[in-house]
């Protein structure tokens, strides 16, 4: 190991990390704690992908679901691969964890009940997923995530385009907008949520350059997309681009209460970040179910009875 100030002027230099004797403590540390984002979120969608099966999805899109969710399987392994080549424990990290040490997106927590929810899920969620990885792609000093990740930028630009074309289906009817609109209602905060407070003054990841952009930047990179493509589809979101600032502004009070059971904002009853934290750590009302489907699937895989 190294101290930090070492490492810092090496990587000023452009260099590149690609042992744990090059890295110091702290460095260690954050790079940990993105791995672990990372691999949650791609590892939770499984689970939530699964659940797609039985909610009117047409049938024709079905397999395409299946091959994402094994896309999105290999993601997970690369990332959890990472951390076990840093030491970590995959089984204590798989299959015991409680609920609440787990970091994903909220929205991956909610009963999914409809083909507008699956299209708007696939259409806009994956790409938050995809920013989250180009993130590290382009910018991450650590140079054995970095060549693991090529790969995995290029399959969740296909599944934005799968979700897309889900999209693009239901908005060409009357029927099919108005569903997409309920849902995109609920849906599109929980998303601009996940990339989280405003950005710090001093950002450790940032500065170690296992990351580029804080999560202001992440935030607009996100309207940048999600804001025209929607108004493209004829959809309503509360966010418009500030001509004079060229930057995007939310029309709501952010961030705000939600109504988790009734998939609704109370949008007069603003919340503080720490609320929102509290209501992610608690999870939603799918977590213990679909947690509970990756620990099965552990426990039948070790006791040989997996069918
Ligand atoms: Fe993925
Ligand atoms: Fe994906």
């Amino acid at each position: 190991m190294v101290s930090s100030e070492e490492l810092k002027a090496r990587l000023a230099r452009g260099e590149f990390v690609e042992r744990p004797e090059e890295m110091s403590e702290e460095y260690l540390g954050e790079l940990k704690k993105m791995l672990l984002v990372a691999a949650d979120t791609e590892f939770r969608s499984v689970p939530m992908l699964h659940s797609y099966m039985k909610v009117g999805v047409p049938a024709r899109y079905l397999k395409p679901i299946l091959a994402i969710a094994q896309d999105e399987m290999g993601h997970a392994h690369i990332n959890y691969r990472i951390l076990e080549d840093l030491g970590e424990d995959l089984d204590k990290l798989l299959f015991e964890r409680e609920a609440s040490q787990w970091a994903y997106p909220y929205f991956f927590d909610m009963p999914f009940e409809n083909f507008a929810e699956v299209a708007v899920a696939e259409g806009l969620g994956e790409f938050a997923g995809g920013l989250l990885v180009r993130n590290i792609l382009n910018h991450t000093s650590y140079a054995p995530w970095k060549r693991a990740l090529v790969k995995v930028d290029m399959e969740e630009n296909f599944h934005v385009k799968f979700g897309q074309s889900l999209m693009g289906e239901l908005a060409a009817t009357p029927k099919g907008l108005a569903e997409l609109q309920r849902t995109v209602d609920w849906m599109f905060p929980l998303m601009i949520e996940f990339f989280g407070p405003p950005a710090r003054a001093v950002d450790a990841q940032i500065e170690f350059k296992l990351k580029g952009m804080n999560t202001d930047d992440m935030r607009q990179k996100y309207l940048a997309y999600a804001v025209p493509y929607c108004e493209s589809l004829g959809l309503k979101v509360p966010a418009h681009l500030d001509a004079s600032t060229n930057l995007y502004v939310l029309d709501i009070p952010f961030p705000v209460e939600f109504d988790v059971a009734n998939k609704r904002w109370n949008f007069d009853k603003k919340v503080e970040w720490r609320d929102v934290f509290a209501r992610v750590k608690k999870r939603g009302p799918m977590a213990e179910l679909h947690l509970s489907q990756i620990r099965q699937g552990w426990k039948s895989m070790k006791s040989g009875s997996l069918q």
